[in-house]
C-alpha cells in the first residue's frame, strides 16, 4: 500500500481481523446464558439483541420516477425490502423503516414486514435517525443502521459487523469499503495509529481528503445508548446544512468512547441505487447471486446468464431450466421439471415432472406428469391436472381442466370446466363472450370433442359425450350422446362445368 494512510488502514484491518479470530475461537455458552448465538461449525458466538432502522425516506429524483425510489424492484423485490430481509435473517428483534417521501405508498407495499418512523422534512441522515428514537431510546443491546436503497447487503455481513462490534466493545462502528474510485463517498479520516478520527463528506472535504479510498457505506452498528447520546448532539453545520449520523463518530471519540471502522470483503454489498443504471446494474449482480444459488442447490440451468429467476422462486430436486427462461415472483416449481427454452412463468405453481416448452403460464397451477407447449398460453386463474397434455397454440383461461385431458392444438379454452381424460380436437374454441357477458362452458369425464368444434356458452356436456367436427354446439348436451351440429353436406355434380 503507497500511503501511509492505507498502511494504517492495513493495520488496522489485521487488528480486526485477530479480534474477530480469537473471538471465533470461544466455545458453546451455558444454555442459560440469554441471547442468540451464531453457531459456526461447533463453536457459538453470542449475538447481543439489535434493532435495525433503515433510512429510506429520500426522495431518490435521479431514479426520475413517480414511484419512490426504495420500492423499485430488484429481482421482483423492492430494494428497501431486500434490506429488511437481511436484517431479519441476521436475527434482528426489530427492524424499522425510516419513510417519509411518499411514505403512505412505502407502507402499503411493506404491510406489516417492519415498524415505521416518520420523517416528513428529509434534514439529513442524522435527522432521519432521530425520527426513530422512540424504538431505541429505552433499548439494551445494538443498533444497526443501513440504507433502504443498498439492496445487495448480505445478512451474513450484518452478523460479522456486530460479531466485530461486540468483540471490540466499540461503541459505534462504521461499515467501510475500500473503493478504486471514492467520488461521492463519506471518506474515513485515520490517524497515526489507525484509529478512526472521522468521516468527511465529498461536499466537506479538503484536495487531501478527497484522495481516501476507504469510505463510508452509510451502514454502522452502535450501543444502543451512544447513538442516543450522540442523536442529541449533532448540530446542521456543515456544505449541506444538513444533520449528519457521521458526526456521530467525532462526538463520541470527544466523549471518550471507542469507535472504529468493520471493513467490508465484496464492495458489492454497499452499492447504493441512486439511478436506473445502478438498479440494472444491481440486478444483474443480484440475478448472477441467485442463479448460483439455484446451481449450488442441484439446479442445471443452460446458459445461466440468459436466465432470470425472481428472489421469492421455489425449485425442488433435479430440473432443468434451458435458455432465456423468466421466472417471476410467486413462481414455485416442482421436482424433475424442465422449464424449456424461452418460457415465462409468473405467479405459476408447477407439481413434479412437468415440462414446459417455450410457453407462458400465468398465477395459474399445473399438475405432475403435464406435458405444455410448444407455445401455449396459461392465462390467470387456471388449475390443469395430472397427465394433461396442452400442446401447440393452445390458449387457457380462467379454467379446470381435470386429469388426463388431452388438448394438442390451436384450441382456446376459457371459462370452462373440463372433466378427465376428454379429447379435444384441433381448433376447438369455446365462445365464452356475448360482447357484454362471460359465460361457462362444462363438459364432463371422457368426452370426445371433434375438430373445429365451437361451444356457444354456456354449455353444459354430460359424461362421454362425443360431438362431431365442425359442430357449433349452443345447447347442452346429454350425457353419452352423439351431438352433430352442423349443415349436411350437398355435392352438386358436374357443377363447375355447368
Ligand atoms: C451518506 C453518508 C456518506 C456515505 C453514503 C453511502 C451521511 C452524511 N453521509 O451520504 O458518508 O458515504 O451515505 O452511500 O450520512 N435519508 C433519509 N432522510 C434524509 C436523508 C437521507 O431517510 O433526510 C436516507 C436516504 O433515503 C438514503 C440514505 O438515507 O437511503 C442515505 O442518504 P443519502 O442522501 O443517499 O446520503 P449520501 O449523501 O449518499
Ligand atoms: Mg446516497
Amino acid at each position: 500500500m503507497p500511503s501511509g494512510e492505507n498502511d494504517a488502514l492495513a493495520a488496522a484491518n489485521l487488528l480486526s481481523a485477530a479480534v474477530i479470530a480469537d473471538f471465533s475461537v470461544h466455545t458453546l455458552p451455558p444454555a442459560e446464558v440469554c441471547g442468540r448465538f451464531i453457531f459456526a461449525g461447533r463453536k457459538a458466538m453470542e449475538i447481543k439483541m439489535f434493532t435495525s432502522i433503515i433510512l429510506a425516506a429520500g426522495m431518490g429524483t435521479r431514479m426520475k420516477s413517480n414511484m419512490p425510489k426504495v420500492l423499485h424492484k430488484v429481482c421482483g423485490k423492492p430494494l428497501c425490502r431486500w434490506v429488511i430481509d437481511a436484517s431479519t435473517e441476521a436475527g434482528a428483534d426489530k427492524v424499522v423503516t425510516v419513510i417519509g417521501h411518499k411514505a403512505d405508498a412505502v407502507k402499503e407495499v411493506l404491510g406489516d414486514v417492519c415498524d415505521f418512523a416518520l420523517q416528513s422534512e428529509q434534514k439529513g441522515t442524522g435527522h432521519a435517525v432521530m425520527q426513530a428514537v422512540d424504538f431505541i431510546k429505552d433499548a439494551e443491546g445494538s443498533v444497526v443502521i443501513l440504507n433502504g436503497d443498498t439492496p445487495l447487503i448480505n445478512a451474513e455481513t450484518i452478523k460479522k459487523s456486530l460479531e466485530y462490534h461486540n468483540a471490540t466493545g466499540e461503541q459505534e462502528t462504521v461499515i467501510t469499503a475500500i473503493l478504486p474510485d471514492s467520488t461521492g463517498y463519506g471518506r474515513i479520516v485515520r490517524g497515526a495509529d489507525g484509529g478512526v478520527l472521522k468521516i468527511v463528506e465529498q461536499k466537506d472535504a479538503s484536495d487531501e481528503e478527497k484522495k481516501i479510498k476507504e469510505v463510508n457505506s452509510g451502514m454502522y452498528v452502535f450501543d444502543a445508548q451512544s447513538l442516543v447520546f450522540a442523536l442529541n448532539k449533532i448540530q446542521p453545520n456543515n456544505a449541506q446544512g444538513e444533520y449528519y449520523l457521521t458526526d456521530t463518530l467525532e462526538i463520541l471519540l470527544k466523549e471518550g468512547k471507542k469507535v472504529g471502522a468493520f471493513a467490508i470483503e465484496d464492495n458489492d454489498e454497499i452499492r447504493g441505487i441512486n439511478d436506473r443504471v445502478q438498479l440494472g446494474e444491481a440486478e444483474e449482480i443480484m440475478r448472477g447471486r441467485i442463479n448460483e444459488a439455484h446451481m449450488r442447490n442441484g439446479v442445471t440451468m443452460r446458459i445461466p446468464g440468459s436466465i432470470y429467476i425472481a428472489a421469492d422462486v421455489t425449485i425442488g430436486n433435479d430440473p432443468e431450466i434451458q435458455p432465456n427462461v423468466t421466472l417471476r415472483s410467486g413462481t414455485k416449481i416442482g421436482a424433475g421439471c424442465v422449464i424449456g427454452q424461452g418460457s415465462v412463468l409468473d405467479g405459476a405453481v408447477i407439481h413434479d415432472n412437468v415440462d414446459i416448452l417455450s410457453s407462458v403460464i400465468l398465477n395459474s397451477e399445473v399438475g405432475e406428469n403435464t406435458h405444455v407447449g410448444p407455445f401455449a398460453y396459461i392465462r390467470p386463474n387456471c388449475r390443469v391436472g395430472e397427465d394433461v397434455k396442452v400442446g401447440d397454440f393452445v390458449e387457457l383461461k380462467n379454467s379446470n381442466i381435470d386429469d388426463g385431458t388431452k388438448i394438442s392444438h390451436l384450441t382456446y379454452i376459457g371459462d370452462s370446466d373440463v372433466g378427465k381424460r376428454v379429447n379435444f380436437g384441433c381448433g376447438t374454441v369455446t365462445c365464452n363472450y356475448d360482447g357484454k357477458n362471460k359465460y361457462r362452458t362444462t363438459i364432463g369425464d371422457d368426452c370426445f370433442v371433434g375438430c373445429n368444434t365451437n361451444f356457444v356458452s354456456p354449455i353444459n356436456v354430460g359424461n362421454g359425450a362425443y360431438i362431431a367436427a365442425g359442430s357449433t354446439i349452443t345447447e347442452d348436451i346429454p350425457e353419452s350422446a352423439l351431438s352433430i351440429a352442423r349443415a349436411r353436406q350437398t355435392n352438386k355434380e358436374n357443377w363447375k362445368k355447368k
